[in-house]
Formats: structure tokens, sequence, C-alpha cells
């Protein structure tokens, strides 16, 4: 029991969550790692986007959607009005890449969401934006279609936060007209009403 416990406890900084994650070894993924993609972006930031894990360029970089999914994320980011580095944080479920960018398994991600949820405490975002379906399963464990949920606010156990899930961008990549009704289109509709919700949040007392 005492041994479950400590297997299951993080640091409670940013910096000791950090340590304990570089050189995590509590599930498969880390022995086809090459880096772990704690997170990046300001740890102050009212707003957190969450993705689902690593990719090549993350895996080689250390960086959370650096590669062409996540220059993507970053176009959409700042389409609003928003810096990615000053007003967000970035981070994903799993820290380390599924080898061949399979989808993480549910023991994967329960194994590895303590440190997100860690993430999460020191950074008190007041909006998180679940970044595709596996995000919305590893975080609030809604298991909805994407298509249904997207662009709705929803509740969550962290300190009041609201959260909104939107299309992967490599979704987007694959349906890539921004035509009305659309994906990349409704997503865009998501991100200013998260900016409006946002402005109106940092503009209260
Ligand atoms: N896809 C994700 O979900 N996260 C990344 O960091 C990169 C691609
Ligand atoms: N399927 C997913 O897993 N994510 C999306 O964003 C869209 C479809």
């Amino acid at each position: 029991m005492v041994q479950q416990i400590l297997q299951t406890c993080v640091g409670s900084t940013l910096q000791e969550i950090w340590e304990e994650a570089s050189v995590c070894t509590r599930c498969e993924l880390h022995r086809t790692r090459t880096k772990v993609v704690f997170g990046s972006g300001n740890p102050q930031a009212k707003i957190m986007f969450i993705g689902e894990g690593p990719g090549q360029n993350e895996d080689e970089t250390g960086l959370p959607f650096v590669g062409r999914a996540g220059q993507l994320l970053t176009k959409i980011i700042e389409s609003v009005g928003f810096s990615r580095e000053k007003d967000t944080y970035i981070a994903n479920v799993v820290k380390c890449r599924p080898p061949g960018n399979r989808v993480p398994t549910d023991t994967e991600m329960a194994t590895c969401v303590p440190y997100l949820r860690g993430q999460i405490q020191n950074i008190e975002p007041k909006i998180i934006v679940l970044v595709g379906a596996t995000a919305l399963k590893g975080v609030l464990d809604i298991k909805s279609p994407i298509t249904k949920i997207r662009g709705q606010w929803l509740e969550t156990p962290f300190n009041n936060a609201k959260a909104m899930a939107i299309f992967h961008p490599s979704y987007l990549l694959r349906n890539p007209s921004s035509e009305k009704g659309t994906p990349k289109w409704l997503t865009w509709n998501d991100l200013l009403e998260i900016k409006r919700v946002y402005d109106e949040l940092m503009s209260s007392p």
C-alpha cells in the first residue's frame, strides 16, 4: 500500500515534477523515447493547451507541438491574438512518444496523468483547451465523440477552470478546407469563443 502511494506520488513544484518526469520509467514508452516532452510556455499562463502525446519532432526536440500539427496549432493560437510563449502553457497527456504515433493506451495515460495533474495544479489555468479526443478522454474521462462535444464549455475538477475540447490539428491537416461549417472553420470559431471568455476573465477582478 505504502509502496503504491510512493509510486504514484509526484513532486509538488513544477521543477520537482519535471525532475521526476525527466527520468521516468513507469511505463513502456520510456524504452523507445528519445526525450521526455514535459511542456513549454509560461508557467503563469491563464490558459493551458493539452494534447495527446509527442510525435517524432517532439521526441527529438523535447518540446511539445513543434512538428507540422504543432505549427498549425501555433497558427490557430496566434490567429485570435494570443502569444503562444507569453499567454499559454502547452503539455500533453503522455510525456513520451508512443511508437509510430499510435494512440497511448489507457494504462499509459493513467500512469502518466499524475504529471499532468501536477502541472495543472501548479499553473492553475482558468481555461484548459483539450486538443483532440485523446486529451478529452485522458483529462476529463469524457468519451463522447469530439464532433459532438467540441465548442462546449465543460466543468473541470481543477480549481474551477473551464475546459473546451477542440479538433486536433492533425485532423485539420487531413481536412484542410476552411469553408463555413468545416472542422477548420469550427475550430477558428471555438478559438474566438475561448478568446472572448479569456478576455472577460482577465478583465474581471
Ligand atoms: N500532437 C500532440 O498531441 N502533441 C504534440 O506535442 C505533438 C503532436
Ligand atoms: N478524431 C480525433 O481523434 N480527433 C479529432 O480532433 C477529430 C477526430
